[in-house]
């Protein structure tokens, strides 16, 4: 079924007769279809189950599927930021036995003249990949950031306990004391938007939530303000790290596993390591289950960090150090 996507026509009706592809726009129906060609997807870790409603209510969103034959066999989302000029690409996906065939690079092909077509004023692409690049992507990416990812698995109540008889409260009271600060949205909003944090925190003045970069700009504070987050800084004066906690959501490794994620940016180590301990203390309080918890951060934070997590929290790194690009390139 071709779904009504704003445009008389396919972008380019050649090429999708090419590649012997369909693609129309997902809607509700598509979930079940989606979800059976997903099933090894980013580890268990896959965010699609838990956004896919809200991704299709998104107004600058699109979730564009190919199918072969009618069957689902890719999805790519699209969602236009930074006040028009930017296009995010997310959830790519090709089904298993499809892979290596060309599939992705069409439907991105396809996105984007769909988003050319329905964003004129769009010029540029971004996404994070947490893949290994090489020379060749690098001459079609310009790189935003490297950030370090710390995956940890632990169960909840465990973690809880571990952190009492530590004494480790990871409070957030006022900005006198040393304990973190957790903002009001309202203060997250104006904080967020000041040049300081911008210049001295940020890596490369973005902001990169749950994998997702933004510029910071009043229309992206409007959709990351939608959003369940803690903001989190050292000083709310005069912040050094600032981070984000997205609330645990439940991912499909298994029953009753939630994945947190956690968006750290800064470079002091002490003041990053009362932070995370302060997200962990707020979720592991009410949560029961099983948590896979990762953390974006500044390289030279992920041994320590690492160290800490295995020596004093006891928990089990489920990887060995590894790292996500935040790149963009122009739109093709
Ligand atoms: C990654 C995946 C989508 C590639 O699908 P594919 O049909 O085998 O890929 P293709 O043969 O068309 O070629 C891959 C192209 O997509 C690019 N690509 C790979 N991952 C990408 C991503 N996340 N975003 C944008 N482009 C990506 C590659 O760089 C390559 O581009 P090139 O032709 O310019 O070198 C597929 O292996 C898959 O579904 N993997 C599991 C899910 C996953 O890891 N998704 C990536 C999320 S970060």
């Amino acid at each position: 079924m071709k779904i009504e996507t704003g445009l008389q026509c396919p972008p380019n009706p050649e090429m999708e007769s090419q590649a012997g592809l369909q693609f129309s726009v997902a809607i509700e129906d598509d979930f079940e279809e989606i979800m059976a060609m997903s099933q090894d997807i980013y580890g268990g870790l896959d965010y699609l189950p838990t956004r896919y409603q809200a991704w299709l209510q998104e107004p600058n969103r699109i979730v564009v599927l190919a199918r072969k034959q009618g069957k689902v066999i890719a999805l790519e989302s699209v969602c236009v930021i930074d006040d028009g000029e930017t296009v995010l690409v997310e959830g790519l996906r090709v089904a298993p036995s499809e892979r290596g065939k060309g599939v992705a690079g069409v439907l991105l092909k396809f996105c984007s003249q769909l988003v050319k077509a329905k964003h004129p004023d769009v010029k540029v692409t971004r996404l994070t990949r947490d893949d290994r690049l090489g020379p060749k992507d690098f001459q079609k990416y310009r790189l935003i950031t490297k950030q370090a990812i710390l995956l940890v698995r632990f169960r909840s109540e465990d973690m809880k306990l571990r952190l009492q008889e530590l004494g480790l409260q990871g409070g957030c009271q006022d900005s006198v004391s040393q304990d973190p600060v957790r903002l009001d949205p309202g203060v997250a909003h104006h904080l967020f938007l000041s040049a300081g944090l911008a210049r001295d925190v940020l890596p490369n003045a973005t902001i990169v939530q749950d994998w997702q970069p933004f510029k910071p700009l009043p229309s992206n504070m409007a959709i990351l303000m939608k959003k369940d987050i803690d903001w989190m800084v050292d000083d709310a004066q005069s912040p050094s790290v600032a981070s984000l906690c997205t609330f645990p959501f439940r991912v499909p490794i298994g029953d009753n596993w939630y994945y947190l994620n956690i968006d750290m940016f800064g470079k002091d180590l002490t003041k990053a390591r009362r932070q995370f301990i302060a997200h962990l203390h707020r979720h592991t309080d009410t949560l029961r289950g099983h948590v896979m918890c990762q953390m974006f951060l500044d390289p030279p934070l992920w041994q320590p960090l690492a160290d800490f997590c295995r020596g004093t929290l006891g928990v089990e790194l489920v990887k060995e150090y590894t790292e996500q690009c935040v790149v963009e390139s122009d739109l093709a």
